[in-house]
């Protein structure tokens, strides 16, 4: 695992985006994973701007998206799919047979994870995966006290999670559980990417790159990625032993 700091959130993204138009140019069938939330919507729009600008087409890939609230519908703009359709699908044109998104709203979720799990397969696994963290420790939803060896599951949601989840809808709603990729996806991806930034997001930082790598803090699970990268702002990174 590496740690890249750079000076701000946009200069993040850019990075980050930067390196996800390398990965589709490299290989323009490539299997792309991204979490939703705050961290990675500028890193999306980037992606959007640099490819538009660089005139490539970048409508091959496979796209899959992370993760997904149980019970919240697509058309909700707190969904982790509206997310993915408004910041990055629908502005890069990226046909739906290539998009492989849970549906939380689904009444059999365990065969959306038999799903997923069976397209990851069949497409040769994911190249890149990238990943926010919360302020639990958690990736995707793999909560803490999660196995390392899970693929696609269903999880009840950490109360954390529940709390600072409400910061993407406009109205109170009700978050139990969450259907996401399990973390033997994130260690199986040949490259991953977690990214943070801001001062809000340095303990979780600091907790992993410096704790022991074990399924408390979920996050702690980068430390086993051969390639794995933390890529961080300066605010993120501002308790790091070695920023010190
Ligand atoms: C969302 C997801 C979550 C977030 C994490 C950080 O798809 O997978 O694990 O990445 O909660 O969220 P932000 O970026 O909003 O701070």
């Amino acid at each position: 695992m590496e740690i890249k700091t750079f000076k701000d959130h946009e200069s993040l993204s850019a990075a980050v985006a930067a390196e996800i138009l390398a990965t589709l140019k490299n290989k323009p069938g490539a299997v792309i994973c991204l979490a939703s939330g705050e961290t990675p919507r500028r890193t999306c729009q980037l992606l959007v701007e640099l490819a538009r600008r660089d005139k490539t087409d970048i409508s091959q890939f496979t796209f899959i998206g992370l993760d997904e609230w149980v019970g919240i519908p697509p058309e909700n703009a707190g969904s982790c799919h509206y997310f993915f359709q408004h910041e990055l699908l629908d502005p890069l044109k990226i046909p739906n047979q290539q998009v492989h998104l849970f549906d939380g709203m689904s009444e059999d979720l365990r065969e959306e994870c038999t799903k997923m799990d069976a397209v990851i397969g069949e497409k040769g696994g994911i190249d890149l995966i990238v990943v926010g963290i919360g302020m639990n420790g958690h990736i995707g939803f793999n909560e803490p006290g999660v196995s390392f060896d899970n693929y696609s599951h269903v999880i009840d949601l950490d109360e954390t999670t529940i709390t600072v989840g409400q910061k993407y809808f406009t109205t109170p709603v009700s978050l139990q559980k969450g259907i996401t990729l399990g973390l033997k996806h994130l260690l199986n991806a040949k490259k991953a990417i977690l990214i943070a930034n801001g001062t809000k997001k340095a303990g979780v930082i600091r907790d992993t790159v410096e704790q022991k790598v074990n399924n408390n803090f979920p996050a702690t699970v980068m430390q086993q990625h051969a390639s794995g990268f933390v890529m961080i702002d300066e605010g993120a990174a501002s308790l790091l032993n070695q920023s010190k």
